[in-house]
């Protein structure tokens, strides 16, 4: 039987404006089921809303109406370092910003939230990270710093860095944004490879129609509604 993993219920957002009592209204009443394992591609003009979607999805913003609710887990109400904790066990997340400490290097980077978490071993961290490095070509960069790394590069090491829990569920957004076709590829196969070795649930915002593609279910999201795409 299938099991929602992710559900939300008329969640709606309105970001406050100065002068403007009405504020911004950018999410209208979405409700949506996301099944276990499923992998989803969410669409739609920019400044649609699609990262605010993924930020209240991922309890780093909260709705002005509606609930959420992940891996069994209703988001409102919980406490900030609860909510931390959460995401880190649960979410991997990849921002449209890669956000890689600049101090750090690629490895470093990459291994952040496994030092949080701390359920595993070091060694064993260790090679995943540098397997999955090897995955997106950043082999040779893993003692590099971001700040000597391209776009593309920060952008695939800040993948792997949102792989490196194995959590139950990965958001990313945009992650192939600022990276040629053949490397976007790359990424986005190794994004379903790891839903289909590890049943990881995926939720990917993407304006790239080829990767939407590779989803299994496709919204669109356009005057804060959210539609499903044939
Ligand atoms: N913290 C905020 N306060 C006020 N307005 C915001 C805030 N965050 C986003 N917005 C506004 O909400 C709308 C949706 O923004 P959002 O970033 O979710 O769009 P998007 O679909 O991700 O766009 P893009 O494709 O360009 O990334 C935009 O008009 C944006 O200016
Ligand atoms: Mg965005």
């Amino acid at each position: 039987m299938n099991e929602s993993i992710i559900i939300l219920e008329n969640v709606s957002k309105t970001y406050p404006v100065p002068d403007d009592k009405d504020g911004l209204k950018v999410l209208r009443g979405i409700s949506l089921s996301i099944e276990k394992s499923q992998t989803v591609a969410v669409t739609g003009p920019s400044g649609s809303g699609k990262t605010t979607l993924l930020n209240m999805m991922s309890g780093l913003d909260v709705p002005t109406e509606g609930r959420i609710s992940v891996a069994g887990q209703e988001l409102s109400g919980m406490r900030a370092d609860d909510l931390a904790l959460f995401r880190n066990r649960n979410l991997g997340f990849v921002f449209q910003a890669h956000y890689l400490l600049p101090q750090c290097t690629v490895m470093e980077n990459v291994l952040l939230p496994s030092i949080v978490e701390q359920r595993e071993g070091g060694d064993l961290v260790q090679a995943r990270a540098r397997k999955l490095l090897e995955r997106v070509g950043l082999e040779r960069k893993m003692n590099s710093f971001p700040g000597k790394l391209s776009g593309g590069e920060c952008q695939r090491a800040a993948v792997v860095r949102a792989l490196i829990n194995q959590p139950k569920i990965i958001m990313a957004d945009e992650p192939t944004g600022s990276l040629d076709n053949s490397t976007a590829k790359v990424l986005a196969k190794l994004l379903i490879e790891l839903n289909e070795e590890l049943g990881t649930t995926l939720i990917v915002v993407t304006h790239s129609e080829h990767v939407a593609e590779m989803m299994e279910v496709k919204f669109r999201l356009a005057d804060g509604k959210l539609d499903s795409k044939a």
